[in-house]
């Protein structure tokens, strides 16, 4: 049997509600580093997602081997892949709706995402370089750490071209949300899937904010709330040290991938009232220097249709945004400057 669509409704949780009858279903995704350990697991999920009608993959090793092994499976979408060339890249990115980024190098015990600059920045500028000529009105989801340089990195190399929408790169950092479900609802004893912690800030330690006096559990406070605070921000670094050399999240990464994805793919296809957490250019620290931003965004047709900003913070959660920023400003422009530097 083909797989149903109302198994991978569940599977991509929340829970969504129907389209209207005259959505058009089909969008053609990319994804850059597909054959790396989140871009296979995360090609997996979007050859499985019925919105999805072609699924290209590039990776400077492996893209056509990943491309063959998921073009068996039995849903509608057609599979191409390619490997490391000028040609295969363009041929990836033309005509795309959706390109999401995994690709570059994961973190080692020791090192912390910030570490990763020195090796991902250029990886990422050089695909933005790419998707600016072959696909510049596409969706772009950024995977590749550290997402709070690399966003801006895009971004800089996008202006530069003349091409940047400011609504359709997303920095994705979903996962933060999907553990914080997970850690919290095995405090209260619930079902993560019903709950919900908004995230706000950045991607690296301090700079992820969790949002529990917004969640369903207000109440939660003193050690425990240190605690859990902790686990969220540093989940990445337990990944890490526990893979011992062997790279960072993959899986749970996908599944967080492949949840915004599913989540753009359905608001850009007419339905409303979808929001996630996402690192976006967001007007809400600017005039502190601060041009990104995580917020709960409100998905539409074009990509970004509103950021919701959180009006009441408690008085934990101002001092969280206190210590963060002043590392998200320092991560954003390391970004900008790696831009104009080497352009
Ligand atoms: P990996 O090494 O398993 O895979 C990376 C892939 O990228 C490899 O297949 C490699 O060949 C490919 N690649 C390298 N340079 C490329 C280029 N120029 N063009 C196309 N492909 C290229 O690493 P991974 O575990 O999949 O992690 C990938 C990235 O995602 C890392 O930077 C990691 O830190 C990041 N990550 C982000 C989050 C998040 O929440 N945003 C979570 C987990 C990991
Ligand atoms: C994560 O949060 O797991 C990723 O950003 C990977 C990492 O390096 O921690």
């Amino acid at each position: 049997f083909p797989v149903r669509a109302a198994t991978l409704r569940n599977l991509y949780h929340p829970p969504r509600r129907q389209f209207s009858a005259s959505a058009v279903h089909s969008s053609k995704v990319s994804i850059l580093g597909a054959a790396g350990g989140i871009g296979q697991s995360l090609a997996l999920l979007m050859k499985l997602n019925p919105l999805v009608s072609e699924l290209a993959l590039y990776d400077i090793k492996g893209g056509p081997g990943v491309a063959a092994d998921l073009s068996h499976i039995n849903t509608q979408s057609k599979v191409v892949g390619y490997g490391s060339s000028a040609s295969g890249l363009a041929h990836t990115l033309n005509g795309s709706d959706m390109i999401l980024i995994p690709a570059g190098v994961p973190r080692k015990p020791g090192m912390t995402r910030d570490d990763l600059f020195s090796s991902n920045a250029s990886i990422v500028r050089d695909l933005a370089k790419a998707i600016a000529d072959a696909a510049p009105n596409a969706n772009i989801l950024v995977i590749t750490n550290p997402v709070n340089s690399t966003v801006p990195i895009v971004a800089e190399v996008l202006k530069s071209q003349g091409v940047y929408n400011s609504k359709r790169l997303f920095g994705v950092n979903t996962l933060d949300a999907i553990r914080a479900s997970r850690f919290i609802s095995q405090i209260k004893g619930t079902d993560p899937a019903n709950e919900n912690v908004p995230i706000i800030g950045g991607h690296s330690g301090i700079t992820i904010i969790p949002l529990v006096s917004h969640s369903g559990h207000p109440d939660i406070s003193g050690t425990t709330l240190d605690e859990l605070i902790q686990h969220i921000q540093f989940a990445g670094d337990e990944v890490v040290q526990a893979k011992d050399g062997a790279g960072s999240a993959t899986l749970a990464m996908a599944l967080a991938g492949a949840r915004f994805a599913d989540s753009l793919l359905r608001a850009n296809h007419g339905q409303k009232g979808i929001i996630e957490t996402a690192f976006v250019d967001n007007p809400l620290y600017k005039d502190q220097g601060i041009d990104f931003f995580a917020s709960m965004v409100e998905l539409g047709p074009d990509g970004m249709q509103k950021i919701h900003q959180v009006d009441k913070l408690s008085p934990y959660e101002e001092n969280m945004l206190k210590r963060a920023l002043p590392d998200l400003k320092k991560n954003i422009n390391r970004g900008v400057d790696f831009v104009k530097e080497t352009a």
